[in-house]
């Protein structure tokens, strides 16, 4: 499972988003690393404060996106937050299973926060840059 590459591709065509972004995918890739890397002795710990990180990333950088949203008259916030919303009940279900001792931390979670990154910055977050983009 490869990490993630920020590219060109990836920008919505806001600076600090995608500063946020790139930001988010360096969370995701040392999550990577704490959950791909179980030789690591304090594996279970890195792997709760790598799942930590993200949840809160995402919070901070989720409420920013959502304000961005809502002040350039992108009209469908709601879904958008939505969205939003599920990832951070899937990550803290991780969270609290991890914190339980009872998780399955493997390859079927990192593809799932992999995939889940790069689709939502790739499809949702890009529907507003084309918004703009066709406003004008
Ligand atoms: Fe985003
Ligand atoms: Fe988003």
């Amino acid at each position: 499972m490869p990490k993630i590459n920020w590219d060109d591709s990836f920008s919505v065509g806001n600076d600090d988003i995608d500063r946020q972004h790139k930001k988010w995918i360096r969370i995701f890739n040392a999550l990577h690393d704490a959950i791909l890397n179980n030789d690591l002795t304090p594996y279970r710990t890195i792997t709760i404060r790598a799942l930590e990180d993200m949840l809160n990333y995402a919070k901070i950088h989720f409420s920013f996106e959502e304000k961005y949203m809502a002040g350039i008259g992108y009209p469908d916030v709601v879904a958008h937050r939505r969205l939003h919303k599920d990832f951070d009940t899937q990550i803290y279900q991780y969270y609290r299973d991890a914190q339980d001792g009872n998780a399955v931390l493997n390859t079927k979670i990192i593809k799932m926060v992999r995939n889940w990154l790069v689709q939502h910055i790739m499809i949702e977050d890009m529907k507003y840059k084309l918004f703009v983009q066709q406003r004008g």
